[in-house]
């Protein structure tokens, strides 16, 4: 059994409402209570960023805020921006950086991604930094080198120490919204690759301890088999986390994989 504690995260996306996020919150808070040997975190809208954190804390659930995104300058003239100060000023705890939809439909480049991750860190927040090839880059063989470049990116000038913070989420893009889900025989060889890098760029120790989330399509009825795989340590769920009564249960899978 590893040490590593499970971990679920619910991202939410350009979902939900300003009564709808607050009320899925509440259960989530209420469900997750019973399995606190999760870690579990909620990524909402920008916008309900606040009533959401109520609603956790008023649970006293454990559960984290997370922030979808976040700008790596800390103020200034960026339009349209939210600096990690303002999402500490929310209650913020967590950040992704380098989720697939900000790569591909938004047009992040590696370096944005990596300046993104290490503010986060600058900035004492978690971050979970995601990675992972697109359906072309896997059908040549990519997989591991698209993988590797954007591990190596992400993670340029994150110092050991910060390692701790840092969470890596490993999304194929061609399994995340599609119903298409990785084998969990593929995912855990992909996630086993992600812990061997990690060891050539930090410490065996580091490598050991980092967490790797498995993304896409990661569903109720999916997660005990990918869950129960030695190197995935837990999910971050799109879909499947708008719906308590499905999120709930992949929460009670990674639960039961111990930590
Ligand atoms: P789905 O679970 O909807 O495939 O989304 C995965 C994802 O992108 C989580 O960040």
């Amino acid at each position: 059994m590893s040490t590593r504690k499970p971990y679920v995260g619910g991202n939410w996306k350009m979902n939900t409402g300003r009564e709808s996020g607050p009320a899925l919150a509440r259960e989530v808070a209420s469900g997750a209570a019973q399995h606190r040997g999760c870690e579990v975190a909620v990524f909402p809208p920008f916008p309900f960023l606040l009533a959401v954190g109520e609603a956790l804390g008023a649970r006293d659930s454990g559960v984290k805020l997370g922030a979808q995104d976040c700008y790596f300058q800390p103020s200034g003239a960026f339009t349209g921006e939210v600096s990690i100060g303002m999402l500490q000023d929310c209650g913020v705890a967590v950040v992704l950086t380098g989720h697939s939809e900000r790569r591909h439909v938004l047009g992040e480049t590696d370096a944005i991604v990596n300046a993104k991750t290490k503010a986060v860190l600058a900035a004492g927040l978690e971050c979970v930094l995601c990675i992972g090839e697109l359906l072309e880059e896997r059908e040549a063989g990519k997989t591991d080198d698209v993988n590797e470049r954007q591990l190596r990116a992400g993670l340029a000038g994150v110092p050991s120490e910060q390692m701790a913070r840092l969470t890596i989420a490993y999304e194929p893009v061609w399994a995340i919204g599609t119903g298409r889900v990785a084998t969990a025989v593929d995912a855990q060889d992909v996630h086993r690759k992600i812990r061997v890098l990690l060891g050539s760029l930090y410490a065996p120790a580091v490598a050991g301890a980092t967490r790797i989330l498995y993304g896409g399509s990661l569903k109720a009825s999916n997660a005990s088999e990918l869950l129960a795989q030695p190197d995935i340590d837990g999910g971050l769920v799109g879909g499947a986390s708008l719906q308590a009564a499905e999120f709930l249960p992949i929460i009670a899978a990674a639960a039961a994989r111990g930590g």
